[in-house]
């Protein structure tokens, strides 16, 4: 495993591991996915993952409970981050759900608390506030947001008066948007962005087409998986198959590599099994030659898929032929 370059703590490995799917039906991964959760953690423990991503949202409070649990007595060793959903985020507010947050994953500390996506109405002054407090009692270790464009996050970091460690935003291959502010800001800074999503929620492993899709509500949601998009995407998956040939790899973790190469990101894909836990761990050692870079950044801006306001009536059609 490699760790960020950075002055934090505890390290923080290239790969964690996201935790949305545990306990969200919405997956679709089946009553048993639960007792796999615990062997996924198991698993990134060992292979030295350090950083486990979960949130208040997911699954309500479930994905927080079996990743402290599955975590165990290990939970002091690792980065526990977590998420407050920002409903109403006043100061207060945030102290009280941190609180619950710990609770639920059994730790006397977070070590990362992110704000989950930036509330349009609340400013970052009062949610900052209460995340200060939460530190100066020693309930917080660092303070990260998710989803907030670069003047938000310096801003949030203006009004913490501390740094914002991370930005937890969508980066794979097939969403590249970080790499025009966001990660020049955190090499510059110091910072860390955290890349959700890393897979492309799957697109990028090359399993699914057309007449394969995959299963589950997040993911029929998602405009990728229409079949036009994945009939748009068989060229990548072509690039990703080929680079992954020459190391010996498999698409996603090529995927992967592509992203950890810049230094201050690190990747946080979930995952439907323990093998996919190791898969990925172990793209944290792919090292990609410049050329292999280029032919990955050629394929991923020759796709063009259909996404936003286009996509809508092709999703509806989609999930009622279900
Ligand atoms: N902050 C936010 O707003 C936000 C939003 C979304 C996600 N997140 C966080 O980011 C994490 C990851 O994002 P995500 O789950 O949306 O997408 P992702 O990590 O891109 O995709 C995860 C899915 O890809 C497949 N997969 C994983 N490893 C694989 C491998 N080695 N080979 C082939 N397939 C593999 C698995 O699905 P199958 O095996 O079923 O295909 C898995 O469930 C979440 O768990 C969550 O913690 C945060």
């Amino acid at each position: 495993m490699r760790y960020v370059p950075l002055d934090t703590p505890k390290p923080i490995s290239k790969i964690g591991l996201g935790t949305w799917q545990f306990g969200s039906r919405e997956w679709g991964y089946g009553p048993d996915y639960e007792q796999r959760a615990a062997q996924i953690v198991r698993r990134a423990l060992d292979l030295g993952v350090t950083l486990f991503d979960t949130a208040e949202i997911y699954g309500f409070g479930r994905s927080e409970r079996i990743l402290g649990a599955a975590l165990g007595d290990d939970r002091a060793k690792v980065v526990v981050a977590s998420k407050i959903f920002p409903v109403l985020p006043l100061a207060p507010v945030v102290q009280q759900r941190a609180v619950a947050s710990a609770a639920r994953l059994g730790v006397a500390g977070i070590d990362l608390y992110q704000v989950h996506q930036p509330n349009p109405v609340v400013a970052d002054t009062t949610t900052m506030r209460g995340m200060r407090a939460l530190q100066d009692v020693g309930l917080v270790g660092e303070v990260g947001v998710s989803n907030y464009g670069l003047r938000r996050w310096r801003f949030a970091e203006a009004a913490l008066g501390r740094r914002v460690l991370s930005n937890q935003v969508r980066y794979s291959m097939v969403d590249r948007g970080p790499e025009k502010d966001l990660i020049p800001y955190a090499e510059q800074a110091g910072r860390i962005v955290i890349a959700y999503s890393p897979l492309g929620q799957g697109f990028l492993s090359g399993r699914y087409d057309a007449r394969n899709p995959p299963a589950g509500a997040v993911r029929r949601a998602n405009p990728y998986f229409l079949p036009e998009n994945l009939e748009r995407g068989t060229e990548l998956i072509a690039t990703l198959r080929e680079v992954a040939d020459a190391h010996d790899a498999t698409p996603s973790q090529i995927a992967l590599a592509y992203l950890l190469r810049h230094p201050n990101v690190v990747a946080i894909p979930g995952a439907s099994g323990v093998e996919q836990m190791e898969r990925n761990a172990a793209a944290a050692e792919i090292d990609l030659a410049d050329d292999e870079h280029a032919a990955l950044v050629a394929a991923a801006h020759a796709f063009r898929p259909v996404t936003g306001l286009a996509a809508v009536p092709k999703l509806i059609r989609a999930r009622t032929r279900k």
